[in-house]
């Protein structure tokens, strides 16, 4: 008899061919970067905005002069991407250090912004890893992809809500835009395996899943964590998670797979570029229509979609999981 993971790996596969031909074949944006309106006065975080789609994002905002900060693991890389940015734009982001694989380092980035700023605006749930290694964990002992895709997002938002509050006017709400399946190249979707809360931490189940499997169901938790959130707050901040479609994006850097040179040049043929990936997330984080957008799920380009979820019990149970782990923070 097969294993679960040879199923369910294939069950994945399956949906990945199918997301992609879906969004490869999206039809063309009615929204464009020129699109986003003046954001002078606005504080904006970017998680992950060194890089790929994330980097395309800070470009666009900077260019609408918004404050932004840059949010990224390696100071070295954030630093040379501000930098680039600077010559493009002529606008500096500010670097923020967070690792969202530690719980600590979520910790002392929110408590770095709040020092500085009192409100945020707009957040950028952008960062997250693919496929790292099935027995990867993060130093809090979480599974690494749900510990970097997940949790610490989870907790990075949760610290950052009062200042999410206090931008938010009824007029203009503050936004939370989740980048589920940042970059992904396969465009993996959302129905299959649900959440294994068995599987978060290390166990003999986990061990089982393939790292697909994983990442999958780290995709799912945002979106289900973004409906969830869509229902508790609501009535004051806009709060949406999207698929950015099939973008070449540093997230392959973990896809060992992709490393030969005739993949390389399948991605370079098939997959759009960055600046299209940002497209969606812009669209949700910046434009007036992105104030109707509570609780959706966006595909690319910027267009609702349908979501491969939405279970009002999955999200309550998963909302108080995240919350025990953070607990005694
Ligand atoms: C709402 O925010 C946009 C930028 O996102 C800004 O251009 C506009 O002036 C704001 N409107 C109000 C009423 O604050
Ligand atoms: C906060 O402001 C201080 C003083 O201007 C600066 O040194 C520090 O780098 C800022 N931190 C962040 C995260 O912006
Ligand atoms: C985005 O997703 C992460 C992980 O699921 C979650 O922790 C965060 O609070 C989400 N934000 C919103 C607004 O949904």
């Amino acid at each position: 008899m097969p294993s679960f993971g040879f199923v369910s790996a294939l069950l994945v596969f399956w949906q990945s061919v199918v997301s992609f031909i879906e969004s490869y074949f999206a039809p063309t944006s009615k929204f464009s970067v020129n699109d986003i309106p003046d954001l002078t006065g606005r504080v904006v975080i970017v998680t992950g905005g060194n890089t790929g789609i994330g980097k395309e994002t800070v470009k666009a905002l900077l260019c609408k002069n918004a404050k932004v900060y840059l949010a990224a693991r390696s100071e070295d890389r954030a630093k040379a991407a501000i930098e680039d940015l600077k010559q493009t734009t002529g606008k500096e982001a500010i670097f923020l250090k967070l690792d969202l694989s530690s719980l600590k380092s979520v910790k002392t980035a929110a408590e770095d912004f709040l020092k500085n700023e009192s409100e945020l605006h707009i957040l950028f749930n952008n960062a997250g890893v693919m496929w790292p290694p099935s027995d990867q964990l993060t130093v809090d002992g979480y599974d690494m992809t749900w510990g970097t895709n997940v949790l610490g997002p989870f907790y990075f938002t949760k610290l950052l809500l009062p200042a999410l509050f206090k931008a938010s006017v009824p007029e203009n709400k503050s936004r939370v835009v989740n980048t589920s399946s940042a970059g992904s190249i396969a465009g993996l979707s959302y129905s299959g395996s649900g959440l294994n809360f068995a599987t978060f931490k290390d166990s003999p189940v986990r061990r089982k899943y393939g790292t697909q499997v994983l990442y999958t169901q780290s995709k799912l938790g945002n979106v289900v964590f973004a409906q969830e959130f869509a229902r508790r707050f609501g009535d004051k901040i806009i709060s949406t998670a999207l698929h950015p479609g099939v973008i070449r994006s540093e997230l392959a850097r973990t896809v060992a797979d992709l490393e030969g040179p005739r993949l390389q040049f399948f991605a370079r043929l098939v997959l759009y570029p960055t600046s299209q990936g940002a497209l969606t997330q812009l669209w949700a984080g910046t434009s007036p229509e992105g104030a109707d957008l509570n609780g959706e799920y966006l595909v690319p380009w910027a267009r609702v979609g349908k979501p491969r979820s939405n279970d009002p019990s999955l999200g309550k149970e998963l909302w108080n999981w995240l919350e025990e782990q953070v607990a005694n923070t």
